[in-house]
């Protein structure tokens, strides 16, 4: 004999908590089982512990998805500002930090436990430590899981088990095998919001800096962010590389302005007026971190004094701070990313109600669905806004 719900949700974090509320809101019995040793893992360690959680500027230009109207129902029916209104409710202090991304003032810990208010409030019943073994479909269209915690049944099925990242923390494929065991298309997966890999030279040029900090516009694939890049032991990252990460795979070409907002020419041609006797690794070490600049004019760059360069000379280093080439090898892999690019192919859903249109009362969320966000509160907001939509038509 299975215990009876009306529907269940696979995943207790962010996009399976926000449905079970507005369901059991709704009055349905729901049941949600995650086979971590607790709820919301990634919410709590989240935003440095502070949790980003949400950006006020969302919009579905955010996101990166093969369909990118699929997300665009789902944000525009629960925004940011309910989100907001929730968390004022629960009297929670929250901050901007820049551009829109909203944090806790104090801990991630508080989002996790307004999310489980909220569900005792609504009657839905959480179950940690249980593992899913086995889904099957009911003659009456309803489903069957056999857990380690026993049968469980409902007519409806959440999948909100998330991507790949952070296996650590309980991440696993499970979402889109049990999408693949009902008919559905998954897209190719890979890492995202993830620091890049540098091997050759560029490795061995930059890995002593790391701990060096610059400001630079990334730019790959026609998309570009201007935010800070960090070198470190195993190459670079910083929030530009991390945001730059979700459109770059191995051999796309990836340049940095490492003056963003700064006229080269103009600097340079200026320089060369008045500054005719310095030499130019002192005068980058006066606009970039000094050490970076002493790298670029051992490696990339000649030295000497600025009233010895030629106009040609003076154009290639402009081109060069403008435009530098990196030559990433990869990335640091699922260990690190924040999240997954990918997933269930959004053609097989329904973008007003996350439900299958091959299994009624099937219901793809949050991360497992190919719906990525930036990095800035934005996959959160998708998190909430998709599990929204389903926990309010199941
Ligand atoms: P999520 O991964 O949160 O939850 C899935 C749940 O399913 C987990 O509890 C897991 O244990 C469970 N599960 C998996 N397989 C299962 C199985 N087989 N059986 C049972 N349960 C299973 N985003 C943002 O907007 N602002 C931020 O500040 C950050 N910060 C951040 C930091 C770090 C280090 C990471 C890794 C990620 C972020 N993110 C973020 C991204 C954000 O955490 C992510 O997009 C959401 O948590 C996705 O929510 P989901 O509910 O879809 O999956």
């Amino acid at each position: 004999m299975s215990e009876r719900f009306d529907a269940i949700v696979i995943g207790a974090g962010a996009a399976g908590l926000m449905c079970a509320i507005v369901a059991g809101q709704r009055g349905l019995r729901v049941l949600v089982v995650d086979h971590a040793n607790k709820v919301g893992k990634k919410i709590l360690m989240s935003g440095g512990g502070r949790c980003n959680f949400t950006n006020t500027g969302t919009t579905p230009a955010n996101y990166l998805s093969a369909n990118p109207h699929f997300c665009k129902s789902a944000l525009a029916r629960y925004t940011p500002w309910h989100f907001i209104e929730l968390v004022e409710r629960h009297g929670i202090a929250y901050h901007e930090k820049e551009l829109g991304q909203l944090f806790c003032d104090e801990s991630s810990k508080q989002i996790v436990a307004m999310l489980l208010a909220e569900c005792e409030a609504a009657g839905v019943e959480i179950r940690t430590h249980c593992s899913v073994e086995d889904v099957q479909q009911t003659d009456d269209g309803g489903f069957r899981l056999r857990t380690s915690q026993g049968a469980f049944a409902a007519s409806s099925l959440v999948v909100a088990s998330g991507g790949l990242s952070i296996p650590s923390m309980g991440a696993s494929g499970f979402g889109y095998q049990l999408a693949k065991q009902f008919g559905h298309d998954v897209l190719p997966t890979r890492a995202g919001l993830v620091p890049l890999t540098l091997t050759g030279k560029h490795a061995e040029r930059l890995h002593d800096l790391a701990g060096v900090s610059l400001p630079v516009e990334a730019r790959c694939n026609g998309v570009s962010f201007r935010n800070f890049l960090l070198v470190t032991h195993r190459g670079i990252s910083g929030p530009a590389i991390l945001q730059i990460s979700s459109y770059w795979q191995p051999g796309d070409d990836l340049r940095l302005d490492l003056l963003p907002g700064t006229d080269l020419d103009a600097l340079l041609h200026d320089w060369q007026q008045r500054r005719r006797d310095a030499e130019l690794k002192t005068l980058l070490g006066e606009v970039l971190p000094k050490r970076f600049a002493q790298r670029l004019c051992e490696h990339w760059l000649a030295n000497k004094p600025l009233r010895q360069y030629n106009a040609p000379e003076l154009r290639a280093i402009a081109e060069l701070l403008g435009n530098w080439p990196l030559v990433a090898s990869g990335t640091e892999g699922y260990r690190t990313a924040e999240v997954t690019l990918g997933g269930v192919d959004t053609d097989g859903l329904s973008s007003s109600t996350m439900m299958s249109k091959r299994v009624p009362g099937l219901y793809f969320i949050g991360e497992v669905v190919d719906v990525t966000g930036w990095l800035g509160g934005y996959n959160f907001q998708w998190a909430w806004a998709s599990g929204q939509a389903a926990g309010a038509a199941l």
